[in-house]
Protein backbone atom coordinates (compact mmCIF):
# COMPACT_ATOMS: atom_id res chain seq x y z
CA UNK A 1 0.00 0.00 0.00
CA UNK A 2 1.22 3.10 -1.16
CA UNK A 3 0.49 7.03 -0.13
CA UNK A 4 -0.63 8.32 3.56
CA UNK A 5 -0.98 5.53 6.29
CA UNK A 6 -4.76 5.59 7.46
CA UNK A 7 -4.10 4.05 10.69
CA UNK A 8 -1.77 7.18 11.81
CA UNK A 9 -4.22 9.85 12.35
CA UNK A 10 -3.20 13.22 10.89
CA UNK A 11 -2.28 14.62 14.35
CA UNK A 12 -1.06 13.09 17.85
CA UNK A 13 -4.38 13.71 20.15
CA UNK A 14 -3.86 17.08 20.99
CA UNK A 15 -4.23 17.15 24.89
CA UNK A 16 -7.16 18.01 26.77
CA UNK A 17 -7.52 20.90 29.13
CA UNK A 18 -10.35 22.21 31.14
CA UNK A 19 -10.59 26.57 30.33
CA UNK A 20 -12.89 26.73 33.42
CA UNK A 21 -9.14 26.61 35.17
CA UNK A 22 -7.89 29.52 32.85
CA UNK A 23 -10.69 31.18 34.10
CA UNK A 24 -10.21 30.75 37.30
CA UNK A 25 -6.33 31.66 37.47
CA UNK A 26 -7.19 35.20 35.80
CA UNK A 27 -10.09 35.87 38.02
CA UNK A 28 -7.30 35.10 41.01
CA UNK A 29 -4.89 37.79 38.91
CA UNK A 30 -8.12 39.92 38.97
CA UNK A 31 -8.37 39.51 42.48
CA UNK A 32 -4.66 40.27 43.48
CA UNK A 33 -4.95 43.61 40.97
CA UNK A 34 -8.03 44.88 43.00
CA UNK A 35 -6.08 44.55 45.87
CA UNK A 36 -3.00 46.36 44.88
CA UNK A 37 -5.09 48.78 43.45
CA UNK A 38 -6.34 49.83 46.36
CA UNK A 39 -3.24 50.16 48.12
CA UNK A 40 -1.46 51.84 46.23
CA UNK A 41 -3.57 52.79 42.55
CA UNK A 42 0.04 54.13 40.98
CA UNK A 43 1.17 50.78 40.92
CA UNK A 44 -2.21 49.06 40.23
CA UNK A 45 -1.89 51.13 37.28
CA UNK A 46 0.89 49.42 36.11
CA UNK A 47 -0.23 46.27 37.22
CA UNK A 48 -3.29 46.43 34.86
CA UNK A 49 -1.38 47.46 32.46
CA UNK A 50 0.91 44.17 32.13
CA UNK A 51 -2.28 42.21 32.90
CA UNK A 52 -3.72 43.21 29.52
CA UNK A 53 -1.71 41.15 27.07
CA UNK A 54 -1.75 38.26 29.37
CA UNK A 55 -5.66 38.26 30.02
CA UNK A 56 -6.02 38.71 25.97
CA UNK A 57 -3.39 36.00 25.09
CA UNK A 58 -5.39 33.55 27.92
CA UNK A 59 -8.83 33.99 26.53
CA UNK A 60 -8.25 34.24 22.93
CA UNK A 61 -6.28 30.84 23.41
CA UNK A 62 -9.49 29.81 25.10
CA UNK A 63 -11.83 31.01 22.47
CA UNK A 64 -10.02 29.08 19.02
CA UNK A 65 -9.80 26.22 20.89
CA UNK A 66 -13.21 25.75 21.30
CA UNK A 67 -13.56 26.20 17.51
CA UNK A 68 -12.01 23.11 16.71
CA UNK A 69 -13.65 20.70 20.13
CA UNK A 70 -17.09 22.53 19.91
CA UNK A 71 -18.16 23.74 16.10
CA UNK A 72 -18.46 27.64 17.41
CA UNK A 73 -18.64 29.59 14.17
CA UNK A 74 -15.33 32.23 13.78
CA UNK A 75 -17.76 35.09 12.86
CA UNK A 76 -19.42 34.75 16.17
CA UNK A 77 -16.08 33.70 18.13
CA UNK A 78 -15.07 37.59 16.90
CA UNK A 79 -17.42 39.22 17.88
CA UNK A 80 -17.30 37.68 21.21
CA UNK A 81 -13.34 38.78 21.62
CA UNK A 82 -14.13 41.98 20.21
CA UNK A 83 -17.01 42.89 22.87
CA UNK A 84 -14.13 41.38 25.29
CA UNK A 85 -11.56 43.88 24.85
CA UNK A 86 -14.15 46.92 24.75
CA UNK A 87 -15.46 45.24 28.01
CA UNK A 88 -11.74 45.23 29.21
CA UNK A 89 -10.39 48.32 28.04
CA UNK A 90 -13.95 50.15 29.40
CA UNK A 91 -13.22 48.70 33.10
CA UNK A 92 -9.06 50.20 32.92
CA UNK A 93 -10.63 53.71 31.36
CA UNK A 94 -13.45 53.68 34.46
CA UNK A 95 -10.67 52.95 37.03
CA UNK A 96 -7.90 55.19 35.84
CA UNK A 97 -10.12 58.02 34.95
CA UNK A 98 -11.52 58.14 38.63
CA UNK A 99 -15.16 57.01 37.95
CA UNK A 100 -14.94 54.22 39.96
CA UNK A 101 -12.74 54.29 43.25
CA UNK A 102 -13.88 51.88 45.31
CA UNK A 103 -12.10 48.15 44.75
CA UNK A 104 -16.07 46.29 44.43
CA UNK A 105 -16.85 48.86 41.94
CA UNK A 106 -13.79 47.68 39.97
CA UNK A 107 -14.19 43.82 40.24
CA UNK A 108 -18.15 44.81 39.32
CA UNK A 109 -16.57 46.07 36.03
CA UNK A 110 -14.34 43.63 35.96
CA UNK A 111 -17.12 40.77 36.13
CA UNK A 112 -19.06 42.92 33.48
CA UNK A 113 -15.25 42.44 31.28
CA UNK A 114 -15.51 38.85 32.04
CA UNK A 115 -18.99 38.73 30.78
CA UNK A 116 -18.97 40.01 27.97
CA UNK A 117 -16.25 37.93 26.63
CA UNK A 118 -18.31 34.66 27.79
CA UNK A 119 -21.63 35.37 26.70
CA UNK A 120 -22.29 32.21 24.83
CA UNK A 121 -21.91 30.82 28.93
CA UNK A 122 -24.02 33.39 30.58
CA UNK A 123 -26.84 32.44 27.68
CA UNK A 124 -27.31 29.08 29.70
CA UNK A 125 -29.73 26.60 28.47
CA UNK A 126 -30.00 27.71 25.20
CA UNK A 127 -26.10 27.92 24.42
CA UNK A 128 -25.96 24.23 26.09
CA UNK A 129 -28.88 22.79 23.55
CA UNK A 130 -26.43 23.77 20.65
CA UNK A 131 -23.40 23.07 22.09
CA UNK A 132 -23.44 19.79 24.26
CA UNK A 133 -20.56 18.29 25.73
CA UNK A 134 -20.95 15.65 23.31
CA UNK A 135 -21.99 16.30 19.58
CA UNK A 136 -21.53 19.86 18.21
CA UNK A 137 -23.14 21.43 15.43
CA UNK A 138 -21.31 24.15 12.76
CA UNK A 139 -24.68 25.74 12.27
CA UNK A 140 -22.75 27.89 9.03
CA UNK A 141 -21.65 24.40 7.89
CA UNK A 142 -25.02 22.61 8.93
CA UNK A 143 -27.34 21.95 5.40
CA UNK A 144 -30.13 20.34 7.54
CA UNK A 145 -30.39 17.31 5.55
CA UNK A 146 -31.23 14.85 7.94
CA UNK A 147 -28.07 12.32 6.98
CA UNK A 148 -26.88 11.94 10.23
CA UNK A 149 -30.17 11.18 11.94
CA UNK A 150 -30.73 8.47 9.73
CA UNK A 151 -27.56 7.11 10.13
CA UNK A 152 -27.03 6.64 13.59
CA UNK A 153 -27.32 3.53 15.18
CA UNK A 154 -28.77 4.64 17.95
CA UNK A 155 -31.47 6.69 16.81
CA UNK A 156 -30.27 9.67 19.51
CA UNK A 157 -30.14 12.62 16.64
CA UNK A 158 -33.42 14.31 16.60
CA UNK A 159 -34.45 16.96 13.61
CA UNK A 160 -37.80 17.66 15.34
CA UNK A 161 -37.18 21.40 16.50
CA UNK A 162 -37.93 24.16 15.40
CA UNK A 163 -34.94 25.63 13.69
CA UNK A 164 -34.50 22.18 11.83
CA UNK A 165 -30.79 21.65 13.16
CA UNK A 166 -29.86 18.19 14.14
CA UNK A 167 -28.77 17.44 18.14
CA UNK A 168 -28.65 15.32 20.65
CA UNK A 169 -31.75 13.45 22.14
CA UNK A 170 -31.33 15.16 25.68
CA UNK A 171 -30.54 12.66 28.15
CA UNK A 172 -29.12 10.32 25.72
CA UNK A 173 -25.12 11.20 25.91
CA UNK A 174 -24.57 7.96 28.18
CA UNK A 175 -26.35 6.12 25.39
CA UNK A 176 -24.24 7.09 22.52
CA UNK A 177 -21.78 4.67 21.11
CA UNK A 178 -19.10 6.98 19.82
CA UNK A 179 -19.02 5.17 16.86
CA UNK A 180 -18.31 8.46 15.03
CA UNK A 181 -20.98 7.65 12.28
CA UNK A 182 -22.53 10.61 12.33
CA UNK A 183 -19.46 12.75 12.04
CA UNK A 184 -17.90 10.38 9.43
CA UNK A 185 -21.33 10.39 7.25
CA UNK A 186 -21.59 14.66 7.06
CA UNK A 187 -20.46 15.72 3.44
CA UNK A 188 -20.29 19.30 5.45
CA UNK A 189 -17.91 18.35 7.89
CA UNK A 190 -20.45 20.24 10.11
CA UNK A 191 -20.58 17.92 13.16
CA UNK A 192 -18.12 17.18 16.18
CA UNK A 193 -18.37 14.75 18.50
CA UNK A 194 -16.50 15.35 22.05
CA UNK A 195 -14.88 12.05 22.23
CA UNK A 196 -13.93 11.31 18.71
CA UNK A 197 -11.65 14.23 17.78
CA UNK A 198 -12.25 15.13 14.20
CA UNK A 199 -8.85 15.46 13.18
CA UNK A 200 -8.12 12.24 14.17
CA UNK A 201 -10.70 10.74 11.13
CA UNK A 202 -8.60 10.89 8.05
CA UNK A 203 -10.91 11.48 4.78
CA UNK A 204 -11.36 8.38 2.99
CA UNK A 205 -8.94 8.68 -0.09
CA UNK A 206 -11.03 7.26 -3.43
CA UNK A 207 -7.85 6.27 -5.25
CA UNK A 208 -6.51 3.87 -2.43
CA UNK A 209 -10.78 1.68 -3.33
CA UNK A 210 -9.79 -1.63 -4.06
CA UNK A 211 -12.13 -3.56 -6.35
CA UNK A 212 -14.18 -6.41 -6.01
CA UNK A 213 -10.94 -8.81 -7.99
CA UNK A 214 -8.61 -7.17 -5.67
CA UNK A 215 -10.54 -7.65 -2.24
CA UNK A 216 -10.93 -11.29 -3.23
CA UNK A 217 -7.56 -12.00 -3.61
CA UNK A 218 -6.81 -10.21 -0.89
CA UNK A 219 -8.81 -11.67 1.30
CA UNK A 220 -8.60 -15.68 -0.56
CA UNK A 221 -4.61 -15.14 0.18
CA UNK A 222 -4.52 -15.13 3.91
CA UNK A 223 -2.64 -18.25 4.98
CA UNK A 224 -1.82 -19.53 7.85
CA UNK A 225 1.86 -19.36 8.05
CA UNK A 226 3.40 -22.19 10.19
CA UNK A 227 6.98 -21.44 9.28
CA UNK A 228 8.67 -18.41 9.92
CA UNK A 229 12.33 -17.19 9.15
CA UNK A 230 14.60 -17.14 12.56
CA UNK A 231 14.40 -13.62 12.50
CA UNK A 232 12.93 -11.14 15.20
CA UNK A 233 9.95 -9.17 14.28
CA UNK A 234 10.41 -4.98 14.82
CA UNK A 235 8.15 -3.92 17.78
CA UNK A 236 6.97 -0.42 15.56
CA UNK A 237 5.59 -2.97 12.88
CA UNK A 238 4.12 -5.40 16.05
CA UNK A 239 2.75 -2.15 17.00
CA UNK A 240 1.25 -1.20 13.59
CA UNK A 241 -0.40 -4.08 13.45
CA UNK A 242 -2.39 -3.54 16.61
CA UNK A 243 -3.11 -0.19 15.11
CA UNK A 244 -4.82 -1.48 12.32
CA UNK A 245 -6.32 -4.21 14.68
CA UNK A 246 -7.91 -2.17 16.55
CA UNK A 247 -10.13 -0.62 13.97
CA UNK A 248 -12.01 -3.96 14.39
CA UNK A 249 -15.69 -3.63 14.96
CA UNK A 250 -16.28 -4.61 18.53
CA UNK A 251 -20.09 -5.55 20.17
CA UNK A 252 -21.52 -1.79 20.67
CA UNK A 253 -18.40 -0.28 20.38
CA UNK A 254 -16.78 -1.02 23.20
CA UNK A 255 -13.20 -1.57 22.49
CA UNK A 256 -12.25 -3.98 25.02
CA UNK A 257 -9.71 -5.98 23.48
CA UNK A 258 -7.03 -5.82 25.19
CA UNK A 259 -2.72 -7.33 23.92
CA UNK A 260 0.33 -9.22 25.14
CA UNK A 261 3.00 -9.56 22.89
CA UNK A 262 5.67 -12.19 24.34
CA UNK A 263 9.17 -12.16 22.03
CA UNK A 264 10.71 -13.98 25.17
CA UNK A 265 11.52 -17.27 23.12
CA UNK A 266 12.07 -19.28 26.69
CA UNK A 267 8.50 -18.14 27.33
CA UNK A 268 7.08 -19.01 24.10
CA UNK A 269 9.03 -22.99 24.16
CA UNK A 270 7.90 -23.11 27.80
CA UNK A 271 4.23 -22.51 26.62
CA UNK A 272 4.78 -25.24 23.58
CA UNK A 273 6.20 -27.79 26.03
CA UNK A 274 3.29 -27.45 28.23
CA UNK A 275 0.87 -27.68 25.67
CA UNK A 276 2.70 -30.66 24.92
CA UNK A 277 2.28 -31.55 28.48
CA UNK A 278 -1.71 -31.39 28.35
CA UNK A 279 -1.77 -33.43 25.19
CA UNK A 280 -0.03 -36.30 26.80
CA UNK A 281 -2.61 -36.29 29.55
CA UNK A 282 -5.45 -36.24 27.24
CA UNK A 283 -3.90 -38.78 25.13
CA UNK A 284 -3.33 -41.09 28.59
CA UNK A 285 -6.52 -40.28 30.89
CA UNK A 286 -8.44 -37.61 29.09
CA UNK A 287 -11.85 -38.28 27.81
CA UNK A 288 -12.14 -39.82 24.76
CA UNK A 289 -13.89 -37.54 22.79
CA UNK A 290 -11.19 -34.96 23.53
CA UNK A 291 -8.97 -36.86 22.31
CA UNK A 292 -7.92 -35.51 18.60
CA UNK A 293 -6.39 -37.57 16.11
CA UNK A 294 -3.44 -35.56 15.24
CA UNK A 295 -2.16 -35.48 18.74
CA UNK A 296 -0.37 -38.57 18.54
CA UNK A 297 1.83 -36.37 15.95
CA UNK A 298 2.41 -33.52 17.54
CA UNK A 299 3.80 -35.14 20.96
CA UNK A 300 6.02 -37.26 18.38
CA UNK A 301 6.90 -34.31 16.90
CA UNK A 302 8.47 -32.71 19.92
CA UNK A 303 10.02 -35.60 21.54
CA UNK A 304 12.03 -35.21 18.16
CA UNK A 305 12.76 -31.98 18.70
CA UNK A 306 10.25 -30.66 16.64
CA UNK A 307 7.91 -27.59 17.58
CA UNK A 308 4.62 -28.05 16.39
CA UNK A 309 2.48 -26.38 18.97
CA UNK A 310 3.98 -22.99 18.54
CA UNK A 311 6.17 -23.72 15.34
CA UNK A 312 9.28 -21.66 16.43
CA UNK A 313 7.09 -18.33 16.13
CA UNK A 314 9.25 -15.46 17.39
CA UNK A 315 6.21 -13.69 18.71
CA UNK A 316 3.57 -14.78 20.46
CA UNK A 317 0.44 -12.36 20.40
CA UNK A 318 -2.42 -12.90 22.67
CA UNK A 319 -5.55 -10.77 22.66
CA UNK A 320 -7.99 -10.51 25.42
CA UNK A 321 -10.90 -9.45 27.24
CA UNK A 322 -12.80 -8.81 30.11
CA UNK A 323 -15.86 -10.05 31.08
CA UNK A 324 -17.62 -6.72 31.07
CA UNK A 325 -17.35 -7.35 27.42
CA UNK A 326 -20.28 -9.43 26.31
CA UNK A 327 -19.66 -10.51 22.96
CA UNK A 328 -15.44 -10.88 24.21
CA UNK A 329 -14.86 -13.50 21.97
CA UNK A 330 -15.97 -11.95 18.72
CA UNK A 331 -14.50 -9.00 19.14
CA UNK A 332 -11.45 -10.95 19.94
CA UNK A 333 -11.59 -12.40 16.55
CA UNK A 334 -12.52 -10.23 14.69
CA UNK A 335 -9.21 -8.01 16.21
CA UNK A 336 -7.18 -11.04 15.47
CA UNK A 337 -8.48 -11.07 12.09
CA UNK A 338 -7.77 -7.61 10.93
CA UNK A 339 -4.24 -8.40 11.95
CA UNK A 340 -3.79 -11.27 10.67
CA UNK A 341 -5.20 -9.57 7.13
CA UNK A 342 -3.25 -6.77 7.56
CA UNK A 343 0.27 -8.82 8.33
CA UNK A 344 0.79 -10.46 4.95
CA UNK A 345 1.59 -6.45 3.26
CA UNK A 346 4.63 -6.15 6.27
CA UNK A 347 6.29 -9.31 5.14
CA UNK A 348 4.35 -11.45 8.60
CA UNK A 349 2.83 -14.23 8.67
CA UNK A 350 0.17 -15.80 11.30
CA UNK A 351 -1.07 -18.65 12.57
CA UNK A 352 -4.37 -19.04 15.15
CA UNK A 353 -2.76 -21.14 17.73
CA UNK A 354 -5.48 -23.28 18.47
CA UNK A 355 -3.74 -26.00 20.57
CA UNK A 356 -2.35 -23.52 22.99
CA UNK A 357 -5.78 -21.97 23.76
CA UNK A 358 -6.75 -25.54 24.04
CA UNK A 359 -4.66 -25.65 27.21
CA UNK A 360 -4.75 -22.23 28.58
CA UNK A 361 -8.73 -23.29 28.56
CA UNK A 362 -7.99 -26.92 30.67
CA UNK A 363 -5.04 -25.94 32.75
CA UNK A 364 -5.76 -21.99 34.43
CA UNK A 365 -2.04 -22.37 35.81
CA UNK A 366 -1.21 -21.65 32.00
CA UNK A 367 -3.55 -18.33 32.00
CA UNK A 368 -0.73 -17.08 35.23
CA UNK A 369 2.59 -18.20 33.27
CA UNK A 370 1.26 -16.02 30.61
CA UNK A 371 -0.05 -13.53 32.87
CA UNK A 372 -3.28 -12.85 31.83
CA UNK A 373 -5.40 -10.77 33.89
CA UNK A 374 -8.02 -13.54 35.98
CA UNK A 375 -10.99 -11.55 35.36
CA UNK A 376 -10.31 -11.35 31.65
CA UNK A 377 -11.86 -14.63 30.92
CA UNK A 378 -11.66 -14.29 26.73
CA UNK A 379 -8.50 -14.85 25.58
CA UNK A 380 -7.17 -16.42 22.17
CA UNK A 381 -3.12 -16.24 21.31
CA UNK A 382 -1.82 -16.08 18.03
CA UNK A 383 1.49 -16.60 16.17
CA UNK A 384 3.59 -13.98 14.24
CA UNK A 385 6.83 -13.79 12.38
CA UNK A 386 8.39 -13.54 9.18
CA UNK A 387 7.26 -15.84 6.98
CA UNK A 388 9.76 -18.08 5.07
CA UNK A 389 6.79 -19.97 2.32
CA UNK A 390 5.18 -18.06 -0.56
CA UNK A 391 2.09 -19.37 -1.72
CA UNK A 392 1.53 -19.28 -6.05
CA UNK A 393 -2.41 -20.58 -5.70
CA UNK A 394 -5.62 -20.04 -4.01
CA UNK A 395 -6.86 -22.87 -2.09
CA UNK A 396 -10.22 -23.95 -3.07
CA UNK A 397 -13.02 -24.07 -0.04
CA UNK A 398 -16.18 -26.13 0.05
CA UNK A 399 -18.94 -24.44 -1.29
CA UNK A 400 -21.20 -22.87 1.05
CA UNK A 401 -24.52 -24.55 2.64
CA UNK A 402 -27.48 -21.73 1.90
CA UNK A 403 -30.41 -21.55 2.83
CA UNK A 404 -32.55 -18.68 1.34
CA UNK A 405 -35.97 -17.58 3.35
CA UNK A 406 -37.84 -15.07 0.91
CA UNK A 407 -37.77 -14.13 -2.80
CA UNK A 408 -34.65 -13.48 -4.36
CA UNK A 409 -33.96 -11.33 -6.86
CA UNK A 410 -30.97 -12.37 -9.55
CA UNK A 411 -29.29 -9.79 -10.64
CA UNK A 412 -31.46 -9.76 -14.79
CA UNK A 413 -34.45 -8.89 -12.31
CA UNK A 414 -32.33 -5.78 -11.06
CA UNK A 415 -31.16 -4.69 -14.84
CA UNK A 416 -34.67 -5.00 -16.12
CA UNK A 417 -36.52 -2.54 -13.20
CA UNK A 418 -33.07 -0.28 -13.85
C1 LIG B 1 -20.26 -9.12 18.11
C2 LIG B 1 -20.92 -7.89 17.57
C3 LIG B 1 -22.27 -7.69 17.75
C4 LIG B 1 -22.90 -6.54 17.24
N1 LIG B 1 -24.25 -6.39 17.38
C5 LIG B 1 -24.88 -5.31 16.82
C6 LIG B 1 -26.31 -5.17 16.88
O1 LIG B 1 -27.01 -6.00 17.46
N2 LIG B 1 -26.88 -4.09 16.30
C7 LIG B 1 -26.15 -3.14 15.67
O2 LIG B 1 -26.71 -2.16 15.17
N3 LIG B 1 -24.79 -3.23 15.59
C8 LIG B 1 -24.15 -4.31 16.13
N4 LIG B 1 -22.78 -4.44 16.03
C9 LIG B 1 -22.02 -3.40 15.34
C10 LIG B 1 -21.26 -2.54 16.33
O3 LIG B 1 -22.14 -1.71 17.06
C11 LIG B 1 -20.26 -1.72 15.52
O4 LIG B 1 -19.29 -2.61 15.02
C12 LIG B 1 -19.59 -0.64 16.33
O5 LIG B 1 -20.54 0.32 16.75
C13 LIG B 1 -18.50 0.09 15.51
O6 LIG B 1 -19.03 0.64 14.34
P1 LIG B 1 -18.44 0.21 12.92
O7 LIG B 1 -18.65 -1.29 12.77
O8 LIG B 1 -19.21 0.99 11.92
O9 LIG B 1 -16.98 0.55 12.94
C14 LIG B 1 -22.14 -5.57 16.55
C15 LIG B 1 -20.75 -5.78 16.40
C16 LIG B 1 -20.15 -6.93 16.89
C17 LIG B 1 -18.68 -7.12 16.69
S1 LIG C 1 -21.35 8.68 17.73
FE1 LIG C 1 -22.72 7.10 16.84
S2 LIG C 1 -24.24 6.67 18.45
FE2 LIG C 1 -23.21 8.61 19.03
S3 LIG C 1 -24.53 10.23 18.17
FE3 LIG C 1 -22.95 9.79 16.62
S4 LIG C 1 -23.89 8.24 15.28
FE4 LIG C 1 -25.13 8.30 17.17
Amino acid sequence: MSGKDLTVPDTAPKKRYRPEYILVFLVLLSVVGIALTDVTPSKGFWYWMAMAPVFCGATIAVGWSRIDRRGISKGKLIWTQVSHWFGYLATIYVNISGLCSFPWHLSLSLWFSFAFGNQKRLRGFRTLEYHTELLNINRDKCKKDAICAAECPMALIQMNHGDGYPRLFPGTEEVCLRCGHCIVVCPHGALQHASIPTDRCPSIRKDMTINREQAVQFLRSRRSVRLYKDKPVEKEKIQELVEIARYAPTAGNRQMVNWMVITDQDKIHRLAELTVDWMRFILEEGPEAARAPYFPAIVNAWDQGMDKVLRDAPVLVVAHAPKEALNGMVDITLALSYLELAAPTMGLGTCWAGLLQGAILSRPEMKEILRLPNKHPHHYPMMLGYAKPRYYRLPERKPPKIVWEGPSVSRSDISKHA
